[in-house]
């Protein structure tokens, strides 16, 4: 072959090699894009998992479950399907949370929840004198839409994290109330939780007899449930501890929470 025919045969297949390399990346771009968003939106939800914990959980539960009394649940089905149109949203869910996590609620649309009392839910966005920053709002809204896919089924609900409980003793089902009915938003119980609203209660099973003269230990710690006004800690404020535990919860269950706390001796 002469040289200059060489050069020809060597010219065109670098141009068609080019060509085919523009080609290959351009069909690969849309894929690259598409990957790059859900790299970004994992990040966020990620971010956002870390705003929930250090500012919703108290309210709103451990795992976005909700606390009975307090604040509703941010991951069932209703929540996904049914309280945009309860509620008279016209615009997508992100933007709804995005909106009232941005200003917070200053009475409780439900009367079942009574949140943090007035407001229900402080205003979170710092343009109003909250704490949080644009970005952290938008990221916790990202966080709790990843919630769709369990709430509707399509998932399986990881298994909440805690300490196991043997629900076939008084003491046992008691536990599990501590938390389900939100005592864990204000009270301490060591390997439990560490709320410094109300007191601490390891070791109230000590004191309780001797809390309020005529009232035994059990006595005393029923009435501090169903009718915490009746006698207030010393160091703290009447009207915090929600006032409704006797109606919403049963007398049983009420029996059991006080079977558990006497159970805690230290
Ligand atoms: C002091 C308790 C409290 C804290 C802390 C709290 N919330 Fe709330 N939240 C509430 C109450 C109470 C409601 C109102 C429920 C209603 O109107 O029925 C609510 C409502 C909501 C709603 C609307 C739910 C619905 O069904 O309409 C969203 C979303 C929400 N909170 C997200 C958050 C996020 C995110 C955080 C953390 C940045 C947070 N909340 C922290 C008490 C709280
Ligand atoms: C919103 C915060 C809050 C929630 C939720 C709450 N408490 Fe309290 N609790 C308090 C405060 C504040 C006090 C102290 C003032 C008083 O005596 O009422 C208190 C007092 C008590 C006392 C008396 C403690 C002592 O040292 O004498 C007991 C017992 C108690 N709570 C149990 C419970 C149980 C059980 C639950 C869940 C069913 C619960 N609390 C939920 C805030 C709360």
């Amino acid at each position: 072959m002469k040289r200059v025919q060489l050069e020809i045969v060597l010219g065109t297949i670098f141009v068609l090699l080019s060509a085919a390399i523009v080609i290959i990346l351009g069909i690969r771009e849309p894929q690259r894009l598409a990957d790059y968003v859900l790299q970004q939106r994992g990040r966020q939800i990620e971010f956002g998992a870390a705003v929930f914990q250090n500012n919703c959980t108290a309210c709103h539960g451990s795992q976005g479950q909700g606390i009975t009394g307090i604040a509703p649940s941010l991951r069932d089905e209703h929540f996904f399907t049914e309280r945009l149109s309860e509620i008279g949203w016209g615009s997508t869910l992100e933007d709804y949370i995005v909106s009232v996590v941005t200003t917070g609620r200053q009475v409780s649309t439900r009367p079942q929840y009574v949140g943090g009392g007035t407001p229900a839910m402080p205003t979170w966005s710092e343009r109003f004198g909250g704490p949080l920053r644009d970005d952290q709002i938008r990221a916790v809204a990202a966080f709790i839409m990843n919630f769709e896919q369990y709430a509707l089924g399509e998932l399986p609900t990881p298994v909440p994290i805690g300490p196991v409980v043997d629900e076939s003793t008084p003491e046992g089902r008691g536990q599990a109330l501590f938390t389900q009915a939100g005592c864990v938003a204000c009270h301490t119980i060591q390997g439990i939780s560490t709320a410094t609203v109300g007191p601490a209660l390891d070791g109230l099973a000590g004191r309780a007899g001797s809390t309020v003269s005529g009232l035994t230990a059990e006595e005393y710690i029923h009435e501090s449930i169903v009718d915490p006004n009746a006698h207030i800690v010393s160091g703290y404020s009447p009207d915090v501890m929600p006032q409704n535990f006797a109606e919403i919860l049963t007398e049983e269950q009420i029996n059991d929470l006080v079977a558990f706390l006497l159970d805690r001796t230290q």
